[in-house]
Parts: C-alpha cells; sequence; structure tokens
C-alpha cells in the first residue's frame, strides 16, 4: 500500500528549500543560453500554442513566425514531421515543436474511460493502460497529452465525471500517478513517451449543481484536505505540465489566479513543469466577468504565471504591448519561457525533434490484451441474486442479447477518443458473445440506441425473451451523453430502456442487465427486477470480450465503485467521506407514509430526503463477486499511535466461496473529535489481493501520523491527539470499527 504522505514524497518546507537551494543542472544552462538569445517576439511565440490547420498556408506561415510554441490537435505524423521541419530549419533558433493531443484514455487503442480505470483500484493496470496510449500517440508525433484528469468528482450529473477517477481524494492521487508513469516512464526522452498534464488545476469538479464550466466556492481548508492532493501527488511524480481549470474559485477564474498558480504550485510544492491554460480559458476570463478584454485577459494570466495560453491568442496580441507598459514584467515572460523550454529538453526535442516512422504502432496484441484486462477489472457486480452470473450454458441453451449498447462499437469507446470516436477495432458484447463456442445467441436489439423511444422494438424483444433461456440486456447511455459540456440532471436510463427492462423481466427469464455508462445511473428500480446487475463504465475497444468473458465465468467481476451511486439525482452531489452533521439521519420516514395533516416535528428534525432517504443506491467501494470473502477482525500493532511512529494493521480474508477470486480490501479511518469536524470515513490505503478459493490471505497496512492529518484554521496539515476509528472492509459502509489513539 502506498500512503498519500508516501506518494507525496517530501513536505511542503522540505520542497520549499529543495526548489531554492537546487544547482543549475546542464539543461537549466541550455535555457539560459537559449533564453539570453531569443527576442521579446520569440518568447511570446513560445507560450502561445495553436490549433493544427495541417498544412495550410496560415499554419506554415504561423510556425515560420515563430508563433506556435506549441499546436494541438495534428495526428498525422508527417504534418506534424512537416511542420516541425519549418520550425527546426526555418525559424531563427530552431526551436522544436511540442505537438499536443486528448489522449484521455487510449489513442487508438481505448482503455476504459478514466472513471472505469478506477473502477479496477489495479493502478498497474492503469498504468499499463496509458503506456500503450503514450506508445501509440508518439507514433503519430504526439508528445504531449492532456491527461489525466485528477478533479475530484463528486457530482454524477457532471459530465466530465467520466474522465475522473472518481470522488476519492487517495484513489485519484493513486491513478493519477500511476497515468502519469505510464505516459511518461523514468526518461521522458524516450521517443515513445508522452509528457502528462495534470488538469484542471483546480476545482473544476465542484462545478455548482453539477452544470459544466460552472462557479466553485471552495474554503482553502477543503481545497488543501480534498482537492489540491491529487495534483500535489502528480507534481511529486514529476508530472511534466500542469493545466488551468475553466472555473473560478471563490470568484477568481483559474487562469488568473495567483493563490493557485504561484503561491500554492510554484512557492509551497516547487513545481516547475509547464502550466498551460484550458482551450481558450484565459479569454474566457471577459465572459467570467474578471477581464474587461483580451489584453487584460494576457495581462492577468500572465501574471498569474500561466506559461501557455491554449488557443486565445492574447499573449501573442498583447504581450508586447503589456511589457511596454510595465503591466507585466520581462521576468515573468522569461519564467514562462523558461519552463517551456524545459519541457522540450525533457522530451529531448532538441536532439530529437522528428517523430520517426514506424511500422504497425496500432492495435497490437499486447496493447489490445491490456485494454481488454482493464475492462474486465472495470466491470463492477452490483447483484447476483441466486448465483444468475456466471451463465451455465453448458448444457445447452440460447441466450437473448438485446439492448441498445448491445452492438454499438462508437458507445462503448466512451468519450474523449478524437483518434477512434468510430470504435475502429472494438469488439462489442454481442461479437464476442457470438464467438463463444457452443453458445447459441439470439439478438434483437429492442432499441436501437440509449434515447430511442420506441415500442416496435420493445415488443420484439420481448417476443425473442419468451423463447429464450437466459437474458442480457445491455443498456446504458451512449458515449455523446457524458463529458466534456453533457451534464444531466436526470440521472436515469434515457429513452425507453426502463421499459424495456421492465418488458423484459415480466417474461419470467433470467434477466442480467449490463449497464455501460459514463457515469453513475439511478438504476434502483432496474436493478430491482433484474437477477443480476453488471456495470461497466464505458470500457473501450475490448469491452465486449471483457464482458462476454464475465458473464460466462471466464473471470471473476473484481472492479469496486469508484463513486457513490445516488437513489436519486436530487442526492447529489453524495459521496462516502461525509461529514456526520449535527443531526445525522435518523427514523428516515418516507413521504408516502407521513400521515395527512401530521404536526411538525412528527417525522423527526434529522438530515435525510423525504423522497430518497440518505443512503446511495451502492456505496463508494462496493462491489461483489462471484465468490464470497469474510473479513476478520483488524489486527493493530497497538492501541496507540505516537508521534513519529507507526501502526501496522494486518486483516485475514477468507474466500469462502468455491472460486479464486480478487479482492480490494480497504482500510479507512475516522478522527471522531477534532477542532474541524472531519468525515465519517476517509480512505487511507487499499490493497487488491487473489484469495484462492477456501484460503485466507493477510492484507498488511501501515498508518503513521501524516496519514492522519487535516488542514487547520491556520493553513497547516497535522494530524491532532485523540481517538480514531479504523476500519478495513470490502466497501465504505461495512465493517465493525477498531479504535485507536493518537497521541
Ligand atoms: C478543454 C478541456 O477542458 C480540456 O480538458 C482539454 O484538454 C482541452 N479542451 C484541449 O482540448
Amino acid at each position: 500500500m502506498k500512503h498519500l504522505k508516501e506518494l507525496l514524497a517530501v513536505g511542503m518546507g522540505a520542497l520549499l528549500l529543495a526548489s531554492c537551494a537546487k544547482p543549475k543542472d546542464a539543461t537549466e544552462a541550455k535555457i539560459d543560453r537559449l533564453l539570453s538569445q531569443m527576442t521579446l517576439e520569440e518568447k511570446i511565440g513560445q507560450m502561445n500554442q495553436i490549433s493544427s490547420t495541417g498544412l495550410s498556408d496560415d499554419m506554415k506561415g504561423q510556425v515560420r513566425a515563430g508563433l506556435a510554441g506549441s499546436i494541438l490537435n495534428e495526428v498525422d505524423v508527417d504534418v506534424v514531421n512537416e511542420l516541425q521541419r519549418i520550425a527546426v530549419e526555418e525559424t531563427r533558433l530552431g526551436i522544436p515543436i511540442v505537438f499536443a493531443r486528448d489522449v484521455i484514455h487510449g489513442f487508438k487503442t481505448i482503455m476504459p474511460i478514466p472513471l472505469g480505470q478506477a473502477a479496477t483500484w489495479n493502478p498497474a493496470v492503469v498504468e499499463a493502460g496509458a503506456r500503450v496510449a503514450a506508445d501509440e500517440a508518439s507514433a503519430a508525433g504526439v508528445r504531449w497529452t492532456f491527461s489525466p484528469m485528477i478533479d475530484v468528482s463528486r457530482d454524477p450529473r457532471w459530465g466530465r465525471i467520466a474522465e475522473s477517477y472518481g470522488e476519492d481524494t487517495y484513489l485519484s492521487a493513486v491513478m493519477g500517478v500511476a497515468t502519469v508513469r505510464g505516459y511518461q516512464t523514468d526518461n521522458l526522452a524516450d521517443p515513445t513517451a508522452v509528457a502528462a498534464c495534470a488538469k484542471h488545476f483546480c476545482g473544476y469538479g465542484v462545478a455548482e449543481g453539477g452544470r459544466d464550466y460552472n462557479t466553485t466556492w471552495i474554503p482553502e481548508i477543503q481545497l488543501r484536505d480534498v482537492y489540491f492532493p491529487p495534483f500535489q501527488a502528480a507534481a511529486e511524480a514529476g508530472c511534466a505540465t500542469f493545466m488551468c481549470s475553466f472555473n473560478d474559485i471563490d470568484g477568481v477564474p483559474s487562469s488568473g489566479n495567483s493563490f493557485l498558480n504561484v503561491d500554492v504550485l510554484r512557492r509551497e510544492w516547487g513545481y516547475d513543469g509547464m502550466l498551460v491554460s484550458d482551450w481558450e480559458s484565459i479569454a474566457n476570463m471577459i465572459p467570467h466577468g474578471y477581464c474587461a478584454d483580451l489584453k487584460d485577459a494576457a495581462c492577468k494570466a500572465a501574471n498569474a504565471a500561466v506559461d501557455m495560453d491554449m488557443a486565445s491568442y492574447a499573449y501573442v496580441s498583447h504581450l508586447k504591448e503589456l511589457v511596454a507598459e510595465g503591466q507585466v514584467s520581462e521576468r515573468a515572460i522569461d519564467e514562462a519561457v523558461r519552463n517551456v523550454l524545459r519541457l522540450k529538453f525533457r522530451l529531448g526535442l532538441f536532439d530529437n525533434p522528428y517523430a520517426p516512422k514506424r511500422d504497425n504502432p496500432y492495435y497490437k496484441e499486447e496493447a489490445l490484451q491490456t485494454a481488454r484486462q482493464a475492462a474486465v477489472e472495470s466491470a463492477v457486480l452490483l447483484k447476483n441474486e441466486g448465483n444468475t452470473l456466471p451463465l451455465d450454458f453448458n448444457r445447452g441453451g440460447s441466450l437473448l442479447v438485446t439492448g441498445p449498447l448491445a452492438d454499438s462499437p462508437r458507445d462503448q469507446m466512451g468519450t474523449w477518443c478524437f483518434d477512434n470516436a468510430g470504435g475502429d477495432h472494438a469488439v462489442t458484447p454481442l461479437q464476442a458473445l457470438r464467438q463463444v463456442d457452443g453458445l447459441r445467441v439470439v439478438y434483437e436489439p429492442g432499441l436501437t440506441y440509449s434515447r430511442d423511444r420506441s415500442q416496435a422494438g420493445i415488443r420484439r424483444a420481448v417476443r425473442a425473451a419468451r423463447s429464450a433461456d437466459a437474458v442480457v440486456c445491455f443498456v446504458g447511455e451512449e458515449a455523446i451523453l457524458s463529458g466534456e459540456g453533457k451534464c444531466r440532471a436526470d440521472l436515469s436510463l434515457p429513452g425507453a430502456q426502463s421499459e424495456l427492462i421492465e418488458a423484459l423481466a415480466a417474461t419470467g427469464k433470467p434477466l442480467v442487465l449490463v449497464v455501460m455508462a459514463g457515469r453513475p445511473l439511478t438504476i434502483g428500480a432496474e436493478a430491482q427486477l433484474a437477477d443480476a446487475v453488471l456495470f461497466q463504465f464505458h470500457a473501450g475497444t475490448m469491452a465486449g470480450p471483457a464482458l462476454a468473458d464475465l458473464l460466462l465465468g471466464a473471470a471473476v467481476p473484481s472492479g469496486k465503485l469508484p463513486v457513490t451511486f445516488p437513489t436519486m439525482a436530487g442526492q447529489a452531489p453524495i459521496y462516502y467521506a461525509h461529514k456526520n452533521t449535527g443531526r445525522p439521519p435518523m427514523g428516515v420516514t418516507h413521504i408516502d407514509s407521513i400521515p395527512v395533516g401530521a404536526p411538525q416535528f412528527s417525522v423527526g428534525a434529522s438530515s435525510y430526503y423525504l423522497d430518497a432517504g440518505a443512503a446511495p443506491l451502492f456505496p463508494f467501494g462496493y462491489g461483489l463477486s462471484y465468490t464470497t470473502f469474510e473479513y476478520g477482525k483488524p489486527r493493530l500493532s497497538s492501541d496507540r499511535l505516537t508521534e513519529g511512529g507507526t501502526l501496522t494493521v494486518a486483516c485475514d480474508i477468507t474466500n469462502t466461496g468455491s472460486r479464486d477470486a480478487y479482492e480490494t480490501a480497504q482500510l479507512y479511518t475516522r478522527d471522531l473529535v477534532a477542532s474541524h469536524c472531519q468525515p465519517v470515513r476517509l480512505l487511507r490505503g487499499f490493497e487488491k489481493v487473489l484469495v484462492p478459493a477456501g484460503e485466507t490471505r493477510t492484507v498488511t497496512f501501515t498508518l503513521t501520523p501524516d496519514d492522519l492529518a487535516f488542514c487547520h484554521a491556520d493553513m497547516r496539515t497535522y494530524a491532532e491527539p485523540g481517538e480514531f476509528h479504523l476500519w478495513v472492509s470490502t466497501d465504505s459502509q461495512s465493517g465493525t470499527p477498531v479504535s485507536f489513539e493518537y497521541e
């Protein structure tokens, strides 16, 4: 297990000292030399990122004029190399361009969306997926990707929850770091390495009402406890770049936010990577009502240490004038350019500016296997009544495959697949099931896409169900319903999918639901009607074979939810690490059972919804298996943890079923009384362990006081003495706590 503090590696103080005392290395000397030769215009050009229009005269002209520090969205390797040639051979100093692209969960071979990757609870699988993505993207000349998105996301209405690692700070940090490692390797100059980008700094996932780009209000304590740690972990892991977020925090947009970009990122964390704005987020400070015009926006962004302007043309249009007027210092420009050049040196672009041509770089067998393993591990078994799954067709029989997601290559890819949006090489569940020897598959889609409301297809599916031995219904969301700018106020299954499920359930045939979506959905009623439910966040190229393996028992589900599932959308935001409140839910009464004319306080006064209670549909960390596990009582090395000491926690997990299977044991703590109210539970570690049938395995965790720390009013983070509860459990709601004291 890795503790967050281990991920962060060194404390803030040590970092400050380290960055102040850092001797100039060879790269810094090269940067100095280059900088001393550059004109102001050349420097400003390095701070500009433009979107490619191929080999157009305009594009070539901009490169020749030195306006292209970076180009995004060019993936034709010949075009990349030609534009690079112009930069290297036809500009005065020959500074290479860094080519960037949104490679979010795969370039050609598509992994599960990040939310699904988090559901694997397996950082090794996530790292391997990022490695595949970098290997493929670099073959097109892409050496910088805008990933990982490590915005802690607690609102399933927000479309971009799909791109996140879910609601938990610790899990997001672990997965973010794994992703960075996969992209960058330990040598960024390797031609297959791609610079990562930790985004969006910061608080983007807190958009009010789950509506994208919306404003946020986040107290600094909460930033430090919940939203900063994944970013600090990424910075410590050497993540080469950061990206500003679109939102304002407490009235200040991130692209003009010196507190975030200077005080925290540069000074506290000693970050020496490059900070890029989001797409036109510098210009967006005008509609935010924070800047009067583009010149004002350029001024505020440059003074807030945003090194590169993505697509606003604010810097190239106004920085020269702003420097002349003394509104932006040359020193600020030099600092920004230094960060840009450092990235290019680290990527080895000065030595190897061109992308070498590679034969057949895409969809290699190894890449497909990595995608398949990730897809298997990302699926979460939510219900399995009477061991309906795995399906047993050993004695013959036919399976009805139905539902709008059963055979939709494009939709199983999920959001952000610019370079494989059509689902090339995708194997759908229908295709995969049809390839299974001896399995008789009947296909009747019922509905042709997730929002389809036609009744005729439902009738056909019901007729087919009547003569089948079991039904698997693939429902969910189309890819277009999640991701950037794709928020939903209603989290139910779109279209007539619920009606399809009701009608299929009424046939009395064993009914398995497979839900393929970009966010948690409110599927309580549908889950009740089904015998088994397997939830898979859009799982990419190999979703089909992975699901076929799981449905038929060639693989055992091991995914766990990285995010809480609400019963109703109105419960959002909903997350396990909530505060207890002064009036935790008690005597929950449903709205329908309140007698007419009941006196005001007859249904109590505690923290819940009359129509949705307070409990989630499925909690964070939840996920079943084809076997069962029994947890022993956690054994602590002591009932006391002292300052500077460690506490070892061991817990036995017994596989009480008949299948060898993986279980993810989760370590949670609670600080019972503190000077700032603390969450009812916080994830402090996890371990995914293979437990053979009938056997017991022991998981071991080590806790230090740093693991119990939280931010105080003076913005210092430390643990407070007192009593703590600790759980080692299968999800965030189960288990019996044991106590220990920190003194
Ligand atoms: C806007 C998105 O917010 C960001 O995540 C993405 O990387 C950029 N556009 C570039 O496409």
